[in-house]
């Protein structure tokens, strides 16, 4: 290395120490006036290459140059470095005593609720859980249910069908078939799950939930679907609230009910929710056909039971006073941030 080589080595050197030593923009502007200024050090060398013997003028050349560069990216780092300090300097200071922010606690769905709801009363009274397809046979969800062929609610209008033999199940009553064929009585089962339907408006979705009940035995009779179903909406609503059973009709059931309390909102005195009568329908019930018992290879002349199937949605709307049925399946997080 020549002497003038090392001199402007040094010089940078000399340079980039001082800059990142500089403490305020006029220490800067001080040192690139006197580095790269029109008198500056570094400019001085440039000048002096054409003095310079040709071998040393390149060689010196391309170091004056890199340190020129060099010279002026570390001015305009610790020009912003020194902008940054005075800004951090400027922000108000950390306010340790504001309270943080608090974490959004996800909560259960309405329907997963109520379903809970609904099925912790039943299995305290002594029911077990089943559960089986969505996508279910026709035989399941109409035939073996003594739903004849020419039934109504085999309608297409009705039903959701994939062909001739596959569907998706309309109720969860199929369930009922589906624990029978696999077991001998006693059976007590409550079947929770989704069901679906061509329908939808303020109080009907083409998909909503049901909770199926079977009770299977000997010696089983109506005063224990009526004791049980008691039981079980008094516990679910109100102890008090008025009950009253109503001859009704299914294919699955004989004879059967539907089963209304009165109503929740205006307790009976007649409102827009109850049609101005103060019940509401509530529960679908009755003792379980033979015709159903012989789909399954239970003798009915040996064993009796009963059934009943509920609409979760139905019991979600009463029980939280929502009257659109559509609000439960938008995710709009106003409303199921209230549950
Ligand atoms: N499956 C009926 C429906 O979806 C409800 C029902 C009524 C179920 C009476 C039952 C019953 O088990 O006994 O409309």
């Amino acid at each position: 290395m020549t002497l003038k080589e090392r001199e402007v080595e040094e010089l940078t050197e000399a340079a980039l120490r001082e800059i990142a030593e500089a403490g305020t923009d006029a220490d800067l502007e001080r040192l690139r006036v006197h580095y790269l200024g029109r008198k500056g050090a570094i400019t001085q060398i440039l000048r002096s290459l054409g003095r310079m013997a040709p071998e040393q003028r390149r060689e010196v050349g391309r170091q004056a140059n890199a340190a020129k560069e060099q010279v002026e990216a570390a001015l305009a780092r610790r020009l912003e470095a020194l902008k940054e300090a005075r800004a951090r300097r400027a922000a108000p200071a950390l306010d340790v005593t504001l309270p943080g922010r608090t974490a959004f606690l996800g909560r259960l769905h309405p329907l997963t609720r109520i379903t809970r709801e609904i099925c912790d009363i039943l299995v305290h009274l002594g029911f077990e859980i089943a559960e089986g397809p969505e996508v279910e046979l026709d035989f399941y969800n109409f035939e073996a249910l003594n739903i004849p062929a020419d039934h109504p609610a085999r309608d297409m209008q009705d039903t959701f069908y994939f062909n001739d033999q596959v569907l998706l199940r309309t109720h969860t009553s199929p369930m009922q078939i589906r624990v029978m064929e696999r077991r001998r009585p006693p059976v007590r089962i409550i079947a929770p799950g989704k069901v679906y339907r061509r329908d939808s408006d303020m109080t009907h979705s083409p998909m909503f939930h049901q909770v199926e009940g079977l009770l299977v035995d000997r010696g089983v009779t109506f005063a224990d679907l009526k004791g049980v179903l008691t039981a079980f909406v008094h516990q679910l609503f109100d102890p008090d609230v008025g009950l009253r059973f109503r001859p009704s009709y299914f294919p699955f059931t004989e004879p059967s009910a539907e089963i209304d309390i009165a109503c929740v909102i205006c307790r009976g005195q007649g409102c827009r929710v109850c049609s101005a009568t103060g019940w509401l329908e509530v529960l679908g019930a009755g003792m379980v056909h033979p015709a159903v018992f012989e789909a399954v290879g239970y003798d009915p002349e040996e064993f009796t039971g009963f059934a009943f199937g509920l609409g979760v949605e139905r019991f979600a709307m009463l029980k939280y006073g929502i009257d659109d049925i559509r609000l439960f399946y938008d995710n709009d997080l106003r409303f199921l941030r209230q549950f």
